[in-house]
């Protein structure tokens, strides 16, 4: 009897170390398996950009009343000039003040090109560059503004012409295919980007490798222009913001030449 209780004991002991062994091999396999998660090197992925948009981007409550407020890389962004603005940019004195024609001219374009005109607005430059291009190429006029694109739309209509669509685009995408232009121009416009970094980011795509990019803005460095400060960009500035790694952009080219606005090209870098 008693050697039967002396063996039922030592069956008891010997499960439960058995038992206590198994649960430390168990426990330790758990705390294993963390530890290999947390050593695991965190992928990044290179489509997202590096920074986040709270720290690119700062808000400022003492600011230039024609700004937003908002800031990036050292500017403030200007207010997106409203469709009641056409008549100022369809003015008879621009081509005076701006010489339009001449820029375009700078421009080189040839016939058959696909351009794209960034913010276009009312659609000045345009239809200048429709005519450029000629009945071959292509002028794809993209604002945010869908009042904008109908002021537009009446005159491709009334002069038949055939060579320009109208794209609405989003304040963070002009919504253009990948590897499709030969030349994206923005008039006055890159100052007012709400996004400039994500709208570069998606220009930047939708060039064709050794693709042009034009930014056309007043000259900040001279106080003789008579625009106010907000919507002028120092060339510094301009190349600073566009010669970022990310959006693949070598500067090509400055044009002086013009009254008001310095016109400052970059090159899509061949992959
Ligand atoms: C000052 S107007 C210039 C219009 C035209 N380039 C010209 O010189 O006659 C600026 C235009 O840029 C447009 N714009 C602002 N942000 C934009 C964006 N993210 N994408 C496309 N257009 C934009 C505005 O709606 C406005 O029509």
């Amino acid at each position: 009897m008693t050697s039967r209780r002396s063996s039922v004991r030592l069956c008891c002991v010997f499960c439960a170390v058995l038992s206590g062994l198994l649960l430390l091999l168990l426990s330790r396999g758990s705390v294993l398996s963390q530890a290999t998660a947390q050593e695991q090197p965190v992928i990044e992925d290179p489509a997202k950009p590096a920074v986040k948009t709270k720290e690119r981007y700062q808000t400022k409550k003492n600011h230039d009343p024609n700004g937003t407020g908002k800031f990036y890389m050292g500017r403030e962004i200007a207010m997106v000039m409203t469709f009641h603005g056409a008549p100022w940019l369809e003015r008879p004195e621009r081509e005076e003040e701006e010489r339009l024609s001449e820029l375009v001219r700078e421009l080189k374009l040839k016939s058959g090109q696909v351009v794209a005109d960034v913010g276009a607005g009312s659609g000045v430059i345009t239809m200048m560059m429709a005519h450029e291009v000629g009945e071959k190429g292509k002028v794809l006029a993209v604002d945010i503004q869908q009042e904008m694109l109908d002021l537009l739309g009446d005159k491709i209509k009334d002069r038949n012409i055939k060579n320009v669509e109208l794209v609405l685009g989003t304040d963070k995408s002009p919504r253009l295919e990948p590897a499709s232009i030969d030349l994206a121009l923005m008039v006055d416009v890159y100052h007012e980007f709400e996004f400039p970094y994500e709208m570069m980011l998606e220009l930047s795509k939708a060039l064709k490798p050794g693709g042009r990019i034009a930014f056309v803005e007043y000259r900040r460095e001279d106080p003789q222009v008579p625009i106010k400060l907000v919507h002028k960009m120092t060339e510094g500035q301009v190349k600073k913001e566009i010669g970022q790694p990310e959006f693949q952009l070598k500067w090509k080219e400055t044009v002086a030449s013009l009254p008001r606005q310095h016109v400052v090209i970059f090159e899509r870098r061949e992959k």
